[in-house]
């Protein structure tokens, strides 16, 4: 696998597809919701996606993509090389905002996460690792998390997963927030784990992510001495939907044994 000529190819087609969505601004959106009403797609999303799978295959036919749309590969295994991409992160922030959404993408050989991409389009603030040879913030090398402790940490957390819910005990969730210096809910996974890695955040978890959400995050993260688990400490299988953490090392221990409580 050639890594410095993928990694060059993925930037570029990155960029363009950022492009794309900044000029879809000036024409109509379609909206559309999925199962439930709050899990929005539009037909920027969906031609986000068809516009790099086509660019992809044509490069590189031998190579697999699991993307959020459904318009890759379908996808049993890791094996080979895989992309992993969430055309936009925080579609909802895309449709209400237009800001805050991302294109988040990993590129895994065997199930080893080798290069990894965030980029927030509106910022245009790009993020990306090679795996074993850093995380880069806009080019500038990230510098490897040192340990914080909670009391001053700044926590993503979504509210929804501090009242009662379906899928973790609320009450230790309370006692978390009530003891960090603070919290944040950024509205894209993607986004949420680049400020991980760069320092902005110390932790981030979710109850509920697919592999396209942290793909190319957990390869920035990683470089940068994050750990990233799902919430029963194990490492995520990039194959279906799961919990999520990541965090500043000690961080990371002290969220997983004393404030997470799955149910
Ligand atoms: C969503 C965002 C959001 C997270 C959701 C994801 P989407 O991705 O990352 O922050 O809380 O679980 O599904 O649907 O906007 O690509
Ligand atoms: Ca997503
Ligand atoms: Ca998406």
């Amino acid at each position: 696998m050639n890594l410095g000529y993928i990694d060059r190819f993925a930037k570029s087609l990155i960029r363009e597809a950022g492009h794309k969505i900044r000029i879809s601004f000036y024409s109509q959106i379609d909206v559309e919701s999925k199962a439930e009403a709050n899990d929005l797609v539009t037909n920027i999303d969906k031609e986000v996606e068809r516009f790099f799978i086509e660019r992809i295959r044509e490069n590189f036919p031998e190579h697999k993509i699991f993307g959020e749309e459904g318009f890759g590969d379908r996808i049993e295994t890791l094996d080979g090389v895989v992309w992993l991409l969430d055309p936009i992160d925080g579609t909802m922030n895309f449709v209400h905002q237009k800001r805050n959404f991302a294109i988040s993408l990993g590129i895994y050989q065997d199930g080893v996460g080798m290069l990894g991409y965030i980029y927030d389009v509106m910022a245009d603030d790009f993020y990306h690792a090679v795996k074993g040879e850093g995380a880069y913030f806009n080019d500038e090398r990230l510098p490897l998390l040192e340990v914080t402790p909670l009391e001053q940490a700044v926590i993503g957390i979504n509210a929804s997963w501090v009242v009662p819910n379906r899928r973790v005990e609320h009450e230790p969730l309370i006692e978390l927030v009530a003891k960090c210096r603070g919290t944040r809910s950024y509205g894209s996974a993607a986004i949420e784990l680049a400020y991980v890695a760069s320092g902005r955040i110390d932790a981030y978890v979710s109850m509920r992510l697919a592999p396209w959400d942290i793909a190319g995050g957990m390869v920035i993260a990683q470089e940068v001495g994050a750990v990233t688990t799902n919430l029963r400490g194990e490492t995520p299988h990039l194959l279906g939907t799961d919990t999520f953490i990541v965090a500043r090392p000690g961080l990371h221990d002290d969220m997983l044994r004393h404030y997470i409580r799955l149910k």
